[in-house]
């Protein structure tokens, strides 16, 4: 399945995997009846070997865990790092739980495989951060006919929803509309609503649900004005290489650019850079308005520079919430369908207010 942005090729994979000892049985079992294509056992598919399975390092293999198979996206952002981090940090064994961390490595049709082979490896739970919001109805209809709770987790997934417990995570639409709402009373107070604006979108990776999102609450209030015009709005994937890259093309063909408004931070540096490199000024003293999703703390320090205008934030830390739905499940309680975690909108003005209290 392409995921990305048109003609990108994505990298290869690695997986670490944790496993009890019981189902490591069954798991090596499979490998030598010639059983699935990717087991996490050794004999995956797509350049899996082995040696980068530790399994074998785990250091409890015990029943007693609750195993919680969790598919992470990739590494496509330093959002990203903070999201892995906070899963790893919180399904620990101390914790009571056996985590099995599979790196979709920014390949949608690996995260599919890696969920079947969760199903058949018997997890108690999966957690799937999904690149792609499609692709994902039948696997998630076995993963219902094994008895396996699925939550999801960051990005959203357009099939039934029905088929998983819950989703928890941001609310894109709305980081968007916020992010547009800003621009609107930054102008205003500023005495220049009425001004003529070109806007360049760097935006995130097409189908993922944080890009649609985003997308579709700016464009809702873009439309509203005029006076605001979308000169180009261009895909860079969610990574700061490709921000950098996209800009850079976009600044050979437009000159007069009044707003860049990228849909996450990472690539909103690799803009700056391309603009450095330009020439172009940007930010409180500059002629281009600087707006970012994520709030990284990366983003607050060039907030406080005034380099960067505004950042939406889009909270990472959300295994808590995650966790705490397993927890309910685990007694039999109901749990709510769509969680939303809680997010602020920082800017220029308070990042040096807030730059010591940010965890990310
Ligand atoms: O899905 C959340 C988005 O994905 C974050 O905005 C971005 O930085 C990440 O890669």
């Amino acid at each position: 399945m392409f995921v990305g942005c048109k003609n990108e090729s994505v990298g290869n994979m690695h997986v670490v995997w944790g496993i009890t000892m019981k189902k490591y049985l069954a798991c090596f079992l499979m490998v030598f009846i010639g059983g699935f294509y990717l087991t996490g056992c050794g004999q995956a598919k797509e350049g899996v070997q082995s040696k980068d399975l530790h399994r074998m390092n785990a250091p409890v293999y015990d029943a007693g865990y609750i195993t919680v198979g969790f598919i992470q996206t990739g590494k496509e952002s330093d959002w990203r790092d903070a999201n892995t981090n906070d899963f790893l940090n919180t399904f620990t064994n101390e914790r009571g739980y056996q985590l099995i961390y599979i790196d979709g490595n920014s390949d949608s049709n690996r995260q599919i495989k890696a969920a079947y082979d969760l199903i058949a490896q018997k997890v108690d739970y999966m957690i799937i951060d999904p690149i792609v919001e499609d692709g994902w109805e039948d696997v998630l209809k076995l993963a219902e006919q094994e008895g396996i709770p699925v939550i999801i987790a960051d990005r959203g997934v357009s099939a039934d929803a029905s088929l998983y417990e819950c989703w928890v995570g941001s609310d894109f639409k709305t980081e968007g509309i916020q992010a547009a709402k800003w621009l609107e009373d930054y102008l205003e107070e500023n005495g220049r609503q009425d001004e003529a604006l070109n806007i360049v979108i760097l935006e995130g990776t097409e189908g993922a649900s944080a890009a649609i999102g985003r997308t579709e609450g700016l464009m809702e209030e873009i439309k509203k004005h005029k006076n605001w015009n979308v000169l180009t709005s261009k895909c860079a994937n969610f990574t700061q290489g490709e921000g950098k890259n996209v800009m850079e093309e976009i600044l050979k063909q437009y000159k007069n650019i009044n707003v860049v408004i990228s849909e996450n931070d990472n690539m909103m540096f690799g803009a700056m850079k391309a603009m450095d490199h330009a020439g172009v000024k940007y930010g409180v003293k500059g002629e281009v308005i600087t707006i970012s999703f994520d709030a990284l703390k990366e983003a607050f320090q060039l907030m406080m520079k005034g380099e960067l205008m505004v950042s939406v934030e889009c909270n990472p830390l959300i295994a808590g919430s995650a966790e705490q739905v397993i927890q309910d499940l685990e007694q039999g309680k109901e749990v709510g369908k769509i969680q939303y975690v809680e997010e602020s909108v920082f800017t220029y003005k308070n990042a040096a207010q807030h730059i010591a209290n940010r965890k990310y």
